[in-house]
C-alpha cells in the first residue's frame, strides 16, 4: 500500500531521500547523480523543511518526494521526482496537492520553482497544480577565461551582495538568492560600478553592474578562478545574456521559473 506522509512525519533519514533522488533523476533531462554529501548540502543551503516536505512510501522505501524550502512567506520546490517504476500514477500529483495544502494552511503567499525547458511532463504535471511561468532563466557556461584586465578588488561578502542588490534589475533565483548562497565559500569582487559572487566550481551566483564594461571587468576578474557557470540569468537581463553570447558563452540550459500565488487563509 502506498502512503503519503510529510518527511516529517515519515520515519525516513535522508538516505533514504538520497536513494529516491538519484533513482528518479536517473533519467532526467541533464545528468544530475549528487552525492549524499552534496545532495545534504544542497537542501540544507535552500532551507529544506521536513514539515512542507512530502514523501510517498511503498514498503520500507520512498518511491516519489516533494522536497520543499520554506522562506519567511514563500516555499520553493528544490525537487520532485518519482521513481521510474511508479510513474504515470499520479503520485507526485498528490504530493504536490499535499505540499501545496500545507503551504496554504501555514499562510504561506507563493510557491515557486523552476523546470528546465524540455520537461514537458514536470511543467505539464505543474500547470495542473496551478502554477504560472513567471520568467525565462538562461544557464551559460564560459569555458574561455580571458586575462584579468579589470579594475576589480576582492571584498567581503556583505559589501558586493549590497552592491548587486543596487545594481541589478532583478531578483536571484532561490538557490542564488543570499541567504542561499551566504553560509559557502565564496569570492567576491566589487568593482565601482558593480560587483560579482562566485562560488565553488566557477559558479557566479550573482552579477550585476550599471555598466555593460563594469560587467565585463567582474566577468574578467571572476574567469581568473577558472570557467564560469552561471545558472538562472533572468533572460530579460540583455545587457548580460548578449555580453555572455559576444564573449562565446554557450547556453547550456533555459529554465521557466513558475509560481502559484496561495489565498490567505488564517
Ligand atoms: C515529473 C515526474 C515527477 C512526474 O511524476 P509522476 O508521479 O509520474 O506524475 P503523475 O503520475 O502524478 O502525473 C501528474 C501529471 O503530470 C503530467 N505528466 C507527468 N509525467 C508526464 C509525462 N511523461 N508526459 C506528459 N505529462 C506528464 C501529466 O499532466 C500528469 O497528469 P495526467 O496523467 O492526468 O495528464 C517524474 O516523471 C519524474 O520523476 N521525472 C524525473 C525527475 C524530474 O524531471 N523531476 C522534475 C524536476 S522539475
Amino acid at each position: 500500500m502506498t502512503r503519503s506522509v510529510s518527511f516529517a512525519e515519515s520515519g525516513f533519514n535522508l538516505g533514504a531521500l538520497h536513494r529516491a533522488m538519484l533513482a528518479a533523476f536517473s533519467d532526467y533531462i541533464v545528468p544530475l547523480q549528487p552525492d549524499a554529501d552534496a545532495f545534504k548540502a544542497a537542501l540544507s543551503s535552500r532551507g529544506f523543511d521536513p514539515e512542507a516536505s512530502f514523501v510517498a512510501a511503498e514498503d520500507d522505501d520512498v518511491i516519489g518526494f516533494w522536497n520543499v524550502a520554506t522562506r519567511n512567506t514563500k516555499r520553493y520546490l528544490i525537487g520532485s521526482g518519482t521513481r521510474i517504476g511508479h510513474r504515470g500514477r499520479g503520485l507526485a500529483c498528490r504530493l504536490g496537492i499535499a505540499a501545496i495544502d500545507a503551504a496554504e494552511n501555514a499562510g504561506i503567499e507563493s510557491f515557486w520553482l523552476e523546470v528546465i525547458e524540455g520537461n514537458a511532463g514536470a511543467e505539464r504535471l505543474y500547470r495542473k497544480l496551478g502554477f504560472d511561468v513567471t520568467r525565462k532563466l538562461d544557464c551559460f557556461r564560459l569555458d574561455h577565461p580571458y586575462p584579468d584586465l579589470s579594475s576589480c578588488k576582492l571584498s567581503d561578502f556583505g559589501t558586493v551582495a549590497n552592491t548587486i542588490q543596487r545594481h541589478s534589475t532583478w531578483e536571484p533565483t532561490w538557490q542564488n538568492a543570499t541567504e542561499t548562497i551566504s553560509g559557502s565559500q565564496l569570492t567576491c569582487f566589487v568593482h565601482e560600478k558593480g560587483g560579482a559572487i562566485i562560488g565553488a566550481g566557477g559558479i557566479v551566483h550573482q552579477i550585476a553592474a550599471s555598466e555593460r564594461s563594469a560587467l565585463q571587468d567582474l566577468l574578467a576578474a571572476a574567469a581568473t578562478v577558472g570557467s564560469l557557470t552561471l545558472v538562472n540569468v533572468d533572460t530579460a537581463d540583455r545587457s548580460l545574456c548578449s555580453l555572455l553570447e559576444e564573449l562565446g558563452a554557450h547556453r547550456f540550459i533555459v529554465q521557466s521559473e513558475m509560481r502559484l500565488s496561495l489565498p490567505n487563509v488564517s
